[in-house]
């Protein structure tokens, strides 16, 4: 059975994820209920915040970075935590070698591979998640104070069940008519480096080209760029502008942003 949704209960990302969109999760939520009977999909699910705030009963969660994937994939097969975890730049550097060691010899897609990079993600630089160009994760040991670790992931577990993951670029994913999408991709900034590749403007024009030719209800948010603006209206897409909850310097100023949720097919 499905756990009712309510602001009581909801579960949390496992992981520390950049652009995590918990802070919309209540706005997807409605525009998710008319078609709750459909799957639920997510082509850039990153930290999963929406999916697991919307709990739905079948999902298909994709993301291009196959670490997470792997992490999750595990977690659905009942992964808990064997290693030593400590908050110790020693044991960052020694553990941060040892899934170098691992993914360098195609070990990526191990229980002992989603154990390293949990622990990575939480201890790391501000949860980043960052590769050279050999694909191996490089990003310094974090500065927290306290870290709480888990020990394992059974909360995740009923809901997990019931999802499929998978880890492809967004556009070799396979979507019918019986699918609900929510994109979440890498903003239309400058600098986005989420994974080995990064996420250009050519990109955001295949995604929304993509996205505008399925036959399923779409919903896509952004940043709120002229450029975007334009680019979704020009597919069609029914635009509406909230005020995110975070700030750009601007000339020495805090400037706070703006987020598109674009609809399409949505009957909203
Ligand atoms: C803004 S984040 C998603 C955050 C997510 N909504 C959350 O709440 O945590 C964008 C995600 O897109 C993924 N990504 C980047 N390029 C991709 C591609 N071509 N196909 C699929 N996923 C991609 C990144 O790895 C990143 O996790």
């Amino acid at each position: 059975m499905v756990p009712e949704n309510t602001s009581e209960f909801f579960l949390t990302p496992p992981v520390k994820w950049a652009g995590g969109k918990r802070w919309l999760a209540e706005r997807i939520e409605k525009l998710w209920k008319v078609h709750s009977d459909k799957r639920y999909v997510e082509p850039f699910c990153g930290g999963m915040a929406v999916a697991l705030y919307i709990n739905p009963e079948r999902a298909l969660l994709n993301d291009i970075n196959v670490h997470l994937i792997n992490l999750y994939r595990q977690i659905k097969n009942g992964l808990a935590m064997t290693i030593e975890m400590r908050n110790d730049r020693d044991l960052y550097y020694e553990y941060r070698e040892r899934f170098n060691a691992l993914v360098g010899a195609q070990g990526q897609e191990t229980a002992e591979a989603a154990e390293l990079f949990y622990y990575l993600n939480r201890t790391c630089f501000n949860g980043l998640c960052r590769f050279n160009n050999s694909g191996m994760f490089n990003v310094p040991f974090g500065r927290y104070r306290k870290i709480n670790y888990r020990q394992d992931f059974r909360e995740y577990l009923s809901s997990f069940r019931r999802w499929d993951f998978s880890s492809v670029d967004f556009q070799e994913m396979e979507i019918s008519s019986g699918d609900f999408i929510y994109a979440d991709p890498p903003y239309d900034v400058e600098f986005t480096h989420y994974s080995k590749v990064d996420f250009s403007w050519q990109d955001q024009k295949r995604l929304v080209k993509w996205l505008a030719g399925l036959d399923c209800p779409v919903v896509l948010s952004n940043q709120s760029t002229d450029r975007i603006r334009d680019l979704y209206q020009s597919y069609g897409f029914e635009l509406s502008i909230v005020e995110a909850p975070r700030y750009i310097s601007s000339n020495g100023n805090r400037n706070k942003t703006e987020e598109i949720i674009a609809t399409i097919r949505t009957g909203s």
